[in-house]
């Protein structure tokens, strides 16, 4: 009897009340009785049964999620796993080719004749390598000893390469070292790049004071070297020195010495095209009297290009401050007036000091105006105006317009012509003595594999 009645009471509270009781249970916390207090208790806690027993399913719901999610995750981390072995493995033969197989033909050293690249794609020659050599297998690489050279401090640093100071033992010389690690060149463009420095630093070995003398090239397993006489310091450093800028004659020495340069391989229709403080070096030296002297010599010629009379290119390169704009707006250019127009720039910083430099020039180069051409060349052309305000003297001013003020790069004087410019025929050294001199101090093994002229000739090209 009781019983039933307790089934009644359980199907009437579930009928006429909304609490949502479970309904197919038998409830041994049950309790018969007449008072509201417990009834309403009652029902309390069949509520609270109900939502716990959601709350059970809902788990479940989530606990069955995060366990196929933890399987995704697991076969996703499977797949980025392959993912990675297969670019490991393309990473490697991609190298290898680049590095190995272009140079194992056997035909291609270089008193053999040129090197032939292949263009993957197509299966055609794409691209003659002209002065790196094969792989010496044999290379001892150690990171303080590489063949007959102990391997020193970090001296620089650049986008594939580390340069460092380095010893001969067997010249008994300090040098120093541009180290390229191999891996990190992995498209034929970057190789063609240093391919590129290699050909024009072996070309120009020894002809030119103002050109960094190679002396020696090792290609090892990891890393390629390259052995060059050791510089004091680059111009960017310099301006640590000198935070207001330099004095004119100091200005006009150190310009002196890049135009120097820049005539001898323009002379011989080679373009830098990467002229900044970072590629100009310096050797510090006391001049008569105790005056501060410098010698200039030229560095990185990865970006430079062989160039004839009237050609022009249209590969953009170069740093912001001191790319000429119209490689930008005209999308076109004359490799060596592009030159020109890194000269001023770097004698504008040379003058104002980096900082303000930084202020009236590089601002102008600006990636907001870089958006659009004309508002490049505008905001190039009234950083130039501005130039007048600093009330430079005037051969110095008129010196400075010259290579600066012909933003379109039509009808900038050649460096040629600017070296008899007044302001550097103010110079007490005239067309820079000092340049002989280090001539014959030059060592190089490159330059004695390399047909050579005498310092004579050298002087003859310019
Ligand atoms: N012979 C040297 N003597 C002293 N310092 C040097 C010499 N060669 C290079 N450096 C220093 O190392 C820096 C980097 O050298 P370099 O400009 O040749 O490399 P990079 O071409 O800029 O490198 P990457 O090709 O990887 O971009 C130079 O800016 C300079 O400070
Ligand atoms: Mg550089």
């Amino acid at each position: 009897m009781s019983e039933s009645k307790d089934e009644s009471k359980y199907a009437g509270d579930e009928s006429d009340s909304d609490d949502g009781g479970d309904d197919d249970s038998f409830d041994p916390l049950h309790v018969e009785s007449d008072d509201p207090l417990v009834q309403q208790l009652q029902r309390e806690l069949k509520k609270s049964r109900k939502k716990v027993k959601e709350m059970e399913s809902k788990t479940q719901t989530i606990l069955k999620s995060v366990r196929d999610f933890q399987t995704q995750q697991k076969s996703l981390f499977t797949k980025y796993q392959d993912l990675r072995h297969d670019y490991k493995e393309l990473h490697e033969n991609m190298l290898k080719m680049l590095w190995e197989e272009m140079f194992d033909d056997g035909s291609g050293d270089r008193d053999g004749g040129p090197k032939k690249g292949v263009d993957g794609n197509l299966g055609r020659l794409k691209y003659d390598f002209l002065a790196l050599k094969k792989q010496d297998r044999d290379l001892k690489e150690d990171e303080e000893r590489v063949g007959e050279y102990d391997v020193g401090a970090v001296i620089g640093e650049g986008q594939f390469a580390t340069v460092k100071s380095c010893y001969s033992t067997t010249k008994e010389k300090v040098m120093a070292v541009k180290i390229i690690e191999k891996k990190k060149v992995t498209s034929l463009d970057s190789l063609k790049r240093i391919d590129n420095e290699l050909d024009v630093l072996e070309e120009l070995a020894g002809k030119h004071p103002g050109i960094l003398t190679l002396m020696d090239v090792l290609h090892g397993e990891k890393y390629l070297y390259m052995f060059t006489e050791k510089l004091d310091l680059d111009l960017f450093d310099f301006y640590d020195d000198h935070p207001n800028g330099v004095t004119e004659t100091l200005g006009r020495l150190i310009i002196l010495g890049i135009m120097e340069g820049v005539n001898f391989i323009h002379s011989r229709n080679i373009a830098h095209r990467d002229l900044k403080p970072e590629n100009i070096l310096l050797r510090r030296q006391k001049g008569p009297g105790g005056t501060e002297e410098y010698e200039v010599v030229l560095c990185d010629f990865g970006l430079c290009a062989r160039v004839e009379e009237g050609m022009l290119m249209t590969d953009f390169c170069g740093s912001p401050g001191f790319f000429a704009p119209e490689m930008f707006v005209e999308g076109e250019y004359d490799g060596k007036q592009a030159d020109v127009w890194s000269i001023g720039c770097i004698l504008l910083e040379l003058l104002v000091g980096h900082d303000t430099f930084g202020e009236c020039w590089m601002t102008a180069y600006d990636s907001e105006y870089m958006k659009r051409k004309s508002d490049f060349r505008s905001e190039i052309q009234a950083a130039v105006m501005e130039l007048k305000e600093l009330r430079l003297p005037t051969n110095l001013s008129d010196f400075l317009q010259d290579l600066l003020s012909d933003v379109d790069g039509k009808k900038r004087p050649p460096v040629n012509s600017l070296l008899a410019h007044e302001w550097i025929m103010e110079s007490e050294h005239g067309r820079d003595p000092h340049i002989k001199r280090r001539l014959s101090s030059l060592d190089s093994p490159v330059l004695q594999n390399r047909p050579q002229s005498t310092s004579e000739d050298a002087f003859a090209d310019r």
